[in-house]
C-alpha cells in the first residue's frame, strides 16, 4: 500500500538525517529537530493527529499521551531496546502497537560496559585529571597501580541480548563469568548460573543488564552492595534506577566496594552530587549505543516499525505488544 497524505509522524528529537531522509520519502514528517526533549505539553500537542511516533527513552509514553494521540495514533517506534519509559498495558489498550530496537545496539553497549571496566580498574579517568591539572608527576612503581580483568570474575546481572556480548568480550579479558537471571538458567549459556546472592559474594567485576520495571528498581541497593567483595566494583550500563544511588554513594565512599562506573543515572540527566566527588566512580552521560553506525540502524529499525504498521498494514517484527494491531 502507498502512503496518504495524512501519514503524519512525529519524531521527538534530532536523529541522524541520513534517517530522516528515509522517513521523508514515506510521511508526512514533524520532526522536532533539537538536542533537547519536547515540554510535556507540546509532546502532547504534537502527537494529536499523529499515526506514528518516533519517541525517545525521556519521553514519557503514559494514558495522557495515547488520549492526546487519539483515534489517529497506531504505532510508537521506541528509540530504544529499553521501554521502560512506555505503559505498554496502556498502549494496548488505545491499540498502538510498540516496538523497540533490540539486537542493533546489543555491541555497541557490550563495548562501552568494558569500557567503563577498564577505565575503572585501571583508574583511566584518574590518571587524565592528574595530567590536566598539572599536577606534577613522575613514572613511579607504586603510583597510580589498578587492577587487571585477567583472572577476574564478571558477574552479570541479566544475561539477555546485552549481557550476552558483555560476557563474550568479558571472556576475551580473561575473565570467568557468571550470571544471575531473575528467569533462571539460560538455554545454551555456557556460563554458570548462580543466584544474586551468590554472584553478589563472588564477582569481581559486577554488571547490570536487567531491564527496569517494578521487580528491578533498586534491585541494588545497600544490602546488596554489602554483600559484595571489599575489592569489587559495580558496572551499570542497563537503567539507573536499578541501584539505588544514595546507597551507592555511601558504600563507595565508605569503602564497601572499590568503586562503581556508571552510564545511567538514577534522575536522568541529574547526577547524584555524591557521586561527583568520588574518585573511584566513572561517569558517562547514557551514551552505550552511541556509535554513528548504530545509532543509524536504530533509526533503520523504527522507520521499518513505522512503514509495517501505517503504510503495510501488518504487525512489525520488533512490536512489544502485537494484541494492539488494529485489522486492516
Ligand atoms: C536503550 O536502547 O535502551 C538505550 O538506553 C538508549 O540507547
Amino acid at each position: 500500500m502507498s502512503p496518504s497524505a495524512g501519514d503524519r509522524v512525529l519524531v521527538t528529537r534530532r536523529i541522524a538525517s541520513s534517517v530522516v531522509a528515509k522517513l521523508d520519502a514515506y510521511f508526512d514528517l514533524d520532526v522536532h529537530d533539537s538536542e533537547e526533549p519536547l515540554r510535556r505539553d507540546e509532546l502532547l500537542d504534537r502527537v494529536a493527529g499523529a499515526a506514528g511516533v518516533l519517541s525517545m527513552v525521556s519521553d514519557r509514553i503514559d494514558d495522557a499521551f495515547l488520549r492526546a494521540g487519539d483515534k489517529d495514533l497506531r504505532v510508537l517506534a521506541n528509540y530504544a531496546v529499553g521501554f521502560d519509559n512506555i505503559d505498554v498495558a496502556a498502549a494496548s489498550r488505545h491499540r498502538v502497537v510498540i516496538a523497540n530496537t533490540p539486537n542493533v545496539l546489543s555491541q555497541a553497549t557490550a563495548e562501552l560496559t568494558l569500557s567503563l571496566m577498564l577505565a575503572l580498574v585501571r583508574r583511566v579517568p584518574e590518571g587524565d585529571r592528574i595530567l590536566r591539572s598539572a599536577t606534577p608527576w613522575i613514572w613511579s612503581p607504586t603510583w597510580m597501580i589498578g587492577r587487571g580483568l585477567a583472572g577476574g570474575t564478571l558477574g552479570i546481572v541479566g544475561l539477555g541480548r546485552i549481557g550476552k556480548e558483555v560476557a563474550r568480550l568479558a571472556i576475551a579479558f580473561g575473565m570467568d563469568v557468571i550470571y544471575a537471571n531473575r528467569s533462571g538458567a539460560v538455554a545454551d549459556a555456557p556460563y554458570r548460573s548462580v543466584t544474586l546472592e551468590e554472584l553478589l559474594a563472588t564477582a569481581d567485576v559486577v554488571s547490570l543488564h536487567c531491564p527496569l520495571n517494578d521487580e528491578t528498581r533498586h534491585l541494588i541497593g545497600a544490602d546488596e552492595l554489602a554483600r559484595m567483595k571489599p575489592d569489587a566494583v559495580i558496572v551499570n550500563t542497563a537503567r539507573g534506577p536499578v541501584i539505588d544511588e544514595a546507597a551507592l554513594v555511601v558504600a563507595v565512599r565508605d569503602r564497601v566496594i572499590a568503586g562503581a562506573a556508571l552510564d545511567v543515572f538514577e534522575r536522568e540527566p541529574e547526577v547524584h552530587s555524591g557521586l561527583l566527588e568520588l574518585d573511584s566512580v566513572v561517569l558517562t552521560p547514557h551514551m552505550g549505543s552511541g556509535t554513528a553506525e548504530t545509532r543509524e540502524a536504530m533509526g533503520e529499525l523504527c522507520l521499518d516499525a513505522l512503514k509495517a504498521v501505517i503504510i503495510d498494514e501488518r504487525c512489525p517484527r520488533n512490536a512489544l505488544n502485537p494484541e494492539a494491531m488494529r485489522a486492516p
